[in-house]
């Protein structure tokens, strides 16, 4: 299959290409900036990502270019166009002053390909400290802004090279699509054949071949990941796949029962674990947020493995690992900071090997293939939810009073969520039970002394950066008001406005 490689010089924006990428139907791939396969055939362009560093510091990222000038059509984006700049002849040099943000582009070669359809004076976003002061040899100027002469050139070799100083891959780049497909699709010869569908069609293919007779078990968790390989999985192999649904007791309000419920809808083989009363018992009187999450990853691989072992010929553990667990993705010394995700603790002598069908997708493109296998809406669309589960969400001990205070409050604010149509703007939402804390409050002419409860709603679109939604004052107003009427227990609402960083998106 055709592939574009993006190579990784650390910046933020670079999984943000290859979602571009993706975007435009064409498979893609990032890579340390130094770990090009020279012996893949099936590439067809290489783009050179952004960097927090100088092309000329001592500590730089430097690349051999050599395997792909030549063979290749190649984009440098920002850091990737003063590599390619310094590499062949040109300079870099400190512009004095970081430049960032929005600038008007003027295009001087309006029939480069790379322009193709562009608006000249259209905006870009810019991030950088240095420019090229010097175009590299063969190279001509086929952009300017204002404040930078050479925001983009071209090297016309039969495999062009193109370098830009604004980054297209970002929102504020308003023709940015328009310009990496003119690359991928235009320049690179893509073929657009990268589709939930054909994802779907490879992906059963390749399974059935994979697994044969074996037996595969893997651990659901009601989340759109693992149910979509439950559902890729069974239509690949059918009832050599069994399911293992473990209920802690810290899942969202009846969440167990109608998952379940879904699931054999979907007609999957699925072994429901009602193992809250373990989970209870073991965290009877913990209030400290790391030590619960080891108590809850303990027993929840006892539960697990015990199970497993009673399915005798399963060979085959699978799990919805998605592509973003997997990048390796660098810090500024070049070490990477992520590592390759393995197998969460289950015990060796198991000897499961690892089954992954989702290894390559993005979140978006997991919802779209759920969407394609005919899964319902209310199941794809479901916020991303903690593996702990609301025990992360309870300040302080867990007992089954506070988890059916949270789960009530939790259950009102979602439903307004969903009936105000704002559910499915944001990316993840939940109540928090401060039981810590308790305030004063009057209902009719009874004075209270309760807990508050904090609802946390967040826009993202990978979990690692988040701000907080902007739910409007009277749907906030409706949701205060059926909690504190109808929670017993809860007498304030809060409404958290951190973003992330600095805050996280979970409580504890
Ligand atoms: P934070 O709180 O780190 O959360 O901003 C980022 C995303 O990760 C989820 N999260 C967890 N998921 N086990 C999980 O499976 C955990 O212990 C855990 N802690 C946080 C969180 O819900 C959010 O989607």
């Amino acid at each position: 299959m055709q592939k574009i490689i993006i190579l990784d010089f650390g910046s933020q924006t670079t999984q943000l290409i290859a979602r571009r990428v993706r975007e435009l139907n064409t498979f893609c791939e990032i890579l340390p900036y130094n770990k090009y396969p020279a012996d893949d055939h099936d590439i067809i362009g290489v783009i050179l990502s952004g960097s927090p560093l100088s092309v000329y510091a001592p500590d730089a990222f430097l690349t051999d270019l050599s395997a792909i000038r030549g063979h290749l059509p190649i984009l440098g984006i920002c850091y990737g166009a003063q590599l390619i700049s310094q590499t062949y002849g040109g300079k870099v040099e400190s512009a004095g002053t970081r430049e960032y943000g929005r600038q008007q582009l003027h295009v001087i070669d309006a029939k480069n390909p790379l322009f193709a359809d562009f608006n000249d004076h259209s905006q870009v976003w810019m991030s950088h400290g240095d420019s090229i002061t010097r175009l590299p040899e063969g190279a001509h100027r086929i952009a300017s802004t204002e404040t930078v002469e050479n925001a983009a050139f071209c090297i016309p070799d039969p495999q062009p090279i193109f370098g830009v100083q604004f980054h297209p891959e970002v929102f504020h780049t308003l023709q940015g699509s328009l310009l990496l497909k003119n690359f991928v699709v235009n320049i690179c010869g893509s073929q657009q054949e990268w589709s939930a569908d054909q994802f779907i069609e490879t992906t059963v293919h390749e399974l059935r071949e994979q697994i044969g007779s074996d037996h595969v078990i893997l651990g659901l968790s009601g989340g759109v990941d693992s149910s979509v390989v439950a559902v890729l999985l069974n239509r690949a192999i059918g009832d050599q796949l069994t399911c293992i649904f473990v209920d802690h007791g810290m899942l969202r309000k009846n969440e167990f029962a109608s998952v379940m419920s879904d699931y054999k809808q979907l007609g999957l083989n699925v072994i429901g674990v009602d193992a809250s009363e373990k989970f209870l018992t073991d965290l009877a009187g913990v209030r400290d947020p790391e030590q619960k999450r080891k108590i809850i990853g303990r027993d929840f691989i006892e539960v697990f493995t015990e199970e497993a072992r009673k399915i005798k010929d399963a060979t085959w553990l699978a799990q919805g690992t998605i592509y973003p667990d997997r990048i390796e993705s660098l810090n500024i010394t070049g070490k990477i900071i992520k590592s390759h995700h393995n197998v969460g603790g289950l015990p060796k002598e198991m000897n499961l090997k690892l089954c992954e069908p989702l290894r390559w997708l993005f979140k978006d493109e997991v919802r779209r293939v759920g969407r394609s296998l005919g899964m319902p809406e209310h199941l794809i669309g479901r916020h991303p939810f903690p593996g702990p589960g609301l025990a992360v969400r309870i300040l302080g001990d867990i007992t089954r009073e506070k988890i059916r205070i949270l789960q009530d409050a939790d259950d009102i604010y979602i439903r307004i969520l969903r009936e105000t149509g704002l559910y499915d703007e944001i990316w993840q939402a939940g109540a928090i039970l401060l039981s810590d804390v308790r305030s004063v409050g009057v209902m009719g002419d009874e004075r209270t002394y309760e807990n508050p409860v904090a609802l946390r709603a967040v826009t993202s679109t990978d979990a690692m950066t988040a701000d907080w939604a902007h739910i409007p004052h009277e749907v906030l107003a409706r949701i205060s008001n059926e909690i504190i009427n109808n929670v017993k227990g809860v007498n304030r609402v809060c409404y958290d406005i951190s973003s992330k960083p600095p805050s996280t998106i979970e409580w504890e």
